[in-house]
């Protein structure tokens, strides 16, 4: 695997289930995912996260993804989107996505009084097909303790941005470098904005 150094952390180029398989127990605050399935990686993303696991799931296939954990998630959010593109007359718009959550915390956070989150659909797309806001990212990271934040499957790496807003040091991985070059390009910019 190739690693970059970035400013309040590193991106790793290669398979998130090696890096995963590789960091130690506890080692993060709070793990994003956001993966094509992989739902068997749970209980090893468990043992490496002291805080919540947070892991964005896909509304058409939540019954079936929710039968893939072995382990119940302790809380099910949801994402609003505010605005939506029109129905096409081909496929289901789905206006509500879900997000499992394990190891949440009790207390709430002034941020995210409620179980269900509105935001705007990013803006930025960088052309990659699963783009989420930034500020979604940012309520929910409220959510979770001091210390690192891991997202093993980062695509543009939006989770890492809103860690870095939040002044935390951040672990992303993806496997196309394509997306570690995008990823890397918004933490600079962050970086430099600071
Ligand atoms: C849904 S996208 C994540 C989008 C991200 N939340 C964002 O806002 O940009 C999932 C990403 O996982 C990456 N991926 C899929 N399998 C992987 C693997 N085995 N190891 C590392 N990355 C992987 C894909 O390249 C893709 O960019």
């Amino acid at each position: 695997m190739k690693r970059w150094p970035i400013d309040g952390g590193a991106i790793w180029c290669g398979d998130a289930v090696e890096l995963i398989r590789e960091l130690k127990t506890d080692s993060v605050a709070c793990t994003v995912m956001d993966p094509p399935d992989y739902q068997e990686l749970l209980f090893d993303v468990l043992r490496v996260t002291d805080g919540p696991v947070i892991w964005l799931g896909r509304v058409g296939q939540s019954f079936a993804d929710l039968r893939k954990f072995d382990r119940a998630p302790d809380r099910v959010l949801v994402w609003v989107p505010d605005e939506m593109p029109p129905p096409n007359g081909v496929t289901m718009v789905y206006r509500w996505h879900p997000i499992y959550v394990w190891q949440m915390p009790q207390v709430t956070s002034p941020k995210m009084p409620a179980d269900v989150l509105r935001h705007p659909c990013a803006t930025e797309r960088f052309d990659h097909p699963g783009v989420k806001p930034v500020e979604l990212f940012e309520d929910l990271l409220t959510l979770a303790p001091d210390g690192p934040v891991l997202d093993p499957f980062m695509g543009t790496g939006s989770s890492l941005v809103a860690a870095r807003r939040l002044g935390r040091p951040v672990i992303g991985c993806d496997h196309e470098e394509h997306w570690c070059e995008v990823a890397r390009g918004r933490l600079e910019c962050h970086a430099a904005t600071v």
